[in-house]
């Protein structure tokens, strides 16, 4: 998993909670890293997960409460960090096929050794997208936090629900998104 992921975690708890319970969290953990992330390096992705837990535990918040946070966070870091991939992209449902058809590809191109998800989409139309995120590792929060981000990040009203359809070898989260209409004006 690329370093991005983790400078952005410590990054996120630093400033959200404070350096101290950073410090506290990684007493907490045995990473076969030891923790000096970089983020041109690549780290087993099991580390983001014992992180997590450890970080659950300093501040008693549940873990999935954490890593959709962290998703949210990471989404506002990625528009920062590489504008380029947003450059006239308006709306969540047309840059969800912009990630799978073009920035996921990208990624893998620029780092045969990251690991990205994929999207099956199932259905679209102007009120609602619904698709499956597939992969081996097991980050639906994290990709549902991103969602979030990338709805706030677009100023969007959508209403995001998750559906675990899950096996141990293959995580599948079906997401449906689906666009709350204005309240009318009194
Ligand atoms: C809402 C949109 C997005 C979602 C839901 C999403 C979801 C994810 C998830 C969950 C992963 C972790 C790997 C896995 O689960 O298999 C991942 C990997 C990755 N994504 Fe995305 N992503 C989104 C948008 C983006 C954008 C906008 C960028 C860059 C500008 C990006 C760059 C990456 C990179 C670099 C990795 C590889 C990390 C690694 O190897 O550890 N993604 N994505």
């Amino acid at each position: 998993m690329k370093g991005i992921v983790f400078t952005e975690f410590v990054e996120m708890v630093e400033s959200v909670f404070s350096p101290d319970t950073m410090d506290r969290v990684f007493d907490r953990v045995s990473l076969p890293s030891g923790g000096a992330y970089t983020s041109v390096g690549t780290y087993d992705h099991s580390e983001i997960v014992q992180l997590a837990v450890a970080l659950s535990e300093e501040t008693n918040t549940p873990v999935t409460d954490l890593v959709k946070a962290y998703g949210e966070h990471l989404f506002a870091r990625f528009t920062q960090l590489y504008p380029d991939y947003f450059e006239g992209q308006n709306d969540t449902f047309a840059f969800l096929h912009h990630v799978e058809n073009y920035i996921h590809t990208e990624v893998i191109k620029l780092y045969p050794d990251a690991e990205i998800p994929r999207f099956h989409f199932q259905t679209s139309s102007d009120s609602e997208l619904v698709f499956d995120y597939l992969s081996t590792r097991h980050l639906g929060d994290v990709a549902e936090g991103l969602l979030r981000g990338c709805v706030s990040h677009f100023a969007e009203n959508i209403e995001i629900t998750a559906e675990d359809h899950s096996t141990p070898e293959m995580a599948r989260i079906r997401f449906t998104l689906t666009r709350i209409a204005a309240q009318a004006a009194a």
